[in-house]
């Protein structure tokens, strides 16, 4: 596998494959890889001829007091996982590659950069659509792989690759779980024992909430009702949102109806967690 770290090694990288006949399968990452991850980076390996997964930490998707100084970093054992996983080269640029000095340049995508995770965390979809446009067109992708773990995330980039007519392909992965339901994330090793069971509530509420559409409970009323008592049985942990939504647009609905988004963001302790389910 192989380790590229500027630019022109990515774009170099990529035009050889192509030239060799090889599709390009993009997994953008901030590193600290999990299963969740490595589940992306093999579904690129299915489809694609040549898989390529980018390990950045963002600067400009964190707010000025998140976490982007601790963000957990572990580059050996992620080259190795991505190895595993079926990656042929891993893009780790320092920041001065993406952002070149004297930076300007960023994408917005309108309206929808301001729902959910946005509402919460002002400006961080602008620094997602910016490094992940950064991303697309530098590596030519034919396919991009992200998780459902971050649907708003995906209805953002989605938008953001329409518009701008990018030709690459926005390949949506479902979530990976621990056993007991909580969602992978990298940011799962910032809870201690006791929170890492009060996480637990988040899928609880996601999946009381597709047991209720799944009886044929459609209004959202009533769906975010119940939601809302469910994070109550744990009161340590600090709803954020609850939303249903058009997975598309991010506005709210009245009703469930299938391929409708129901998300929740929560704090547990200093740690902000999401989840979500796609009603079928
Ligand atoms: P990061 O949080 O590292 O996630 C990288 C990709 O892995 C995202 O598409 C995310 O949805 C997916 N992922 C994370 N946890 C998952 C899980 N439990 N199951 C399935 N997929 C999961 O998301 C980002 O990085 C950044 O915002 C990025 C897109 C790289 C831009 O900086």
């Amino acid at each position: 596998m192989e380790i590229l770290r500027t630019v022109a090694e990515l774009r170099g990288w990529s035009r050889e494959k192509r030239i060799g006949g090889k599709t390009i399968g993009l997994v953008p990452t901030m590193g600290a890889l999990h299963a969740g991850h490595a589940s992306l980076i093999r579904a690129a390996r299915e489809l694609c001829g040549s898989v390529v997964v980018s390990i950045f930490v963002n600067p400009t998707q964190f707010g000025p007091n998140e976490d982007f100084e601790r963000y957990p970093r572990s580059f050996e054992a992620d080259c190795a996982l991505a190895e595993q996983a079926g990656a042929n080269a891993v893009f780790a640029p320092a920041v001065e590659e993406l952002y070149p000095a004297g930076s300007a340049t960023f994408v917005e995508v309108a309206a929808l950069s301001d729902r959910l995770d946005g509402q919460s965390r002002p400006g961080h979809f602008r620094g997602v659509a910016t490094v992940v446009a950064k991303l697309l067109i530098v590596a030519e992708a034919d396919r991009a792989f992200f998780g459902q773990k971050d649907a708003a995330q995906v209805a953002v980039l989605r938008r953001m690759v329409a518009d701008l007519r990018l030709p690459t392909e926005i390949v949506v992965c479902p979530i990976v779980r621990e056993p007991d339901g909580l969602a992978l994330s990298s940011r799962n090793v910032y809870l201690n024992a006791a929170q890492r069971r009060q996480a637990l509530v988040l899928s609880r509420v996601v999946w009381l909430v597709e047991a209720m559409t799944a009886g044929g409970e459609r209004r959202a009323g009533v769906l975010i009702d119940a939601a809302q008592r469910a994070f109550a049985s744990e009161p340590s942990v600090r709803v954020d949102y609850i939303e249903l939504v058009d997975w598309k647009t991010l506005e709210r609905v009245e009703a469930a109806a299938p391929g409708s988004l129901f998300a929740v963001a929560a704090w547990v302790g200093a740690t902000r967690l999401i989840d979500n389910t796609v009603i079928a």
